[in-house]
């Protein structure tokens, strides 16, 4: 049933971070779509996707390889070559047009790839040579994940490097920011976690030497995106997907260490992916978000399984600044109308979500017929 109250919710409302005004607090989270090109070039119905999708306060954009060695996904989109940029920016632009915001997620997946979607087909690179139990989404179908290549230490410079080139490139596109994709247990968590990182050097062992890798990616992206914080970054401390990646043996101790050297950059915020991804909230037994939320001084972005009534608890208790939303926006395009006016969503049915053309992406209607997007 409509609920007319929801017209005037707080979470419905404008908001300040930083100095971005957003138009409302709901955030839609990163999607991977897997609908571009096999070198990477997001379609040019990626346009009107993102563009029917702006009236979210913030967009977060699908995970996007910061170089072809960070590829763990067929068709999934780069942002290391001039193609890749110009197309991204008919994004930005269209979401622009229609008083969008919207920042692009830096990804490499490390050991949770395939020599198929490696550049020579060479293996995956990771912290330690550990192997993620499932399969890689390739060009030629679901193959099973191999034991990925570890790390030399001088290596790892050069990836920072990457995740650099890739925040200046972003910029280029014209997006409003960046998140540093340091969940999910790709390269960055993997080098968190003590499950997965095993190394004896200055990138392994101790939390500190665990932590070393990723906040020199976070200092070298906020570097590019100068004083304005315009860079966020995604964490989940109790997520083991993919690959079966066990929780790190402190996951409090760890995150909490994290979350607290986090507050040493110039960051907007830390979106976290609250308890187990699209699965449950519940994981009491492992970490508490409010006390992580507390160790940071910037925004805090919650995610999983929100609604709006959750989302508005969380924001009387104060539990979060934001609220981001994944699955409702992949087939409802003006999610926040049909929040504030209390309609009902429309379901995506899995099929869907990854692969295939403009079929079960831009082509879903909102409640009153088609989109109405600018671009
Ligand atoms: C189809 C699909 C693709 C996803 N792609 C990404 C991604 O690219 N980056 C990311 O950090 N999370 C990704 N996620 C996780 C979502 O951002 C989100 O954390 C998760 O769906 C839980 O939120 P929800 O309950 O609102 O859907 C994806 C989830 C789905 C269902």
């Amino acid at each position: 049933m409509p609920n007319p109250n929801h017209a005037s919710s707080p979470v419905l409302q404008p908001v300040t971070i930083g100095d971005l005004r957003l138009k409302n607090r709901i955030v839609m989270a990163p999607l991977t779509r897997s609908r571009s090109s096999t070198e990477g070039v997001p379609p040019p119905f990626a346009v009107d996707y993102y563009a029917q999708r702006a009236s979210a306060g913030l967009i977060v954009s699908e995970a996007t390889n910061i170089s072809p060695q960070a590829v763990g996904y067929a068709f999934t989109p780069g942002i290391w070559t001039d193609a890749q940029v110009e197309s991204w920016a008919r994004v930005t632009a269209a979401v622009h047009a229609n008083d969008g915001l919207i920042f692009l997620q830096l990804w490499h997946t490390g050991r949770i790839s395939h020599p198929d979607v490696q550049p020579n087909g060479q293996l995956p690179v990771a912290p330690s040579a550990i192997k993620p139990v499932g399969s890689a989404f390739t060009t030629g179908g679901m193959k099973e994940h191999v034991t990925p290549r570890a790390l030399e230490t001088d290596e790892i410079p050069g990836i920072v490097e990457d995740y650099r080139r890739a925040a200046d490139n972003a910029k280029r596109a014209g997006f409003d920011g960046v998140e540093i994709h340091s969940a999910n247990n790709y390269l960055l968590e993997q080098f968190v976690r003590d499950s997965t990182n095993k190394r004896t050097d200055i990138y392994g062992g101790s939390v500190e030497n665990r932590l070393r890798f990723p906040l020199a990616v976070v200092d070298a992206v906020t570097a590019v995106w100068g004083g304005g914080r315009r860079v966020g970054i995604r964490l989940s401390p109790a997520t083991t997907m993919p690959g079966e990646t066990p929780l790190d043996s402190d996951t409090r101790g760890t995150y909490d260490a994290y979350v607290e050297a986090l507050g040493r950059f110039d960051l907007l915020y830390v979106h976290t992916i609250e308890g187990v991804t699209q699965q449950t909230r519940d994981t009491s037994d492992t970490v508490d978000f409010l006390d992580l939320r507390r160790h940071f001084k910037g925004a805090y972005i919650g995610n999983n399984l929100y609604t709006l009534d959750l989302a508005e608890k969380a924001l009387a208790q104060g539990r979060a600044d934001l609220f981001s939303f994944g699955r409702p926006f992949i087939a409802n395009p003006d999610l926040v109308d049909r929040l504030r006016s209390g309609a009902p969503l429309a379901d995506a049915p899995k099929p869907y979500w990854y692969g295939g053309d403009a079929t079960g992406y831009s082509d879903w209607p909102g409640m009153n017929g088609q989109v109405a997007f600018k671009h």
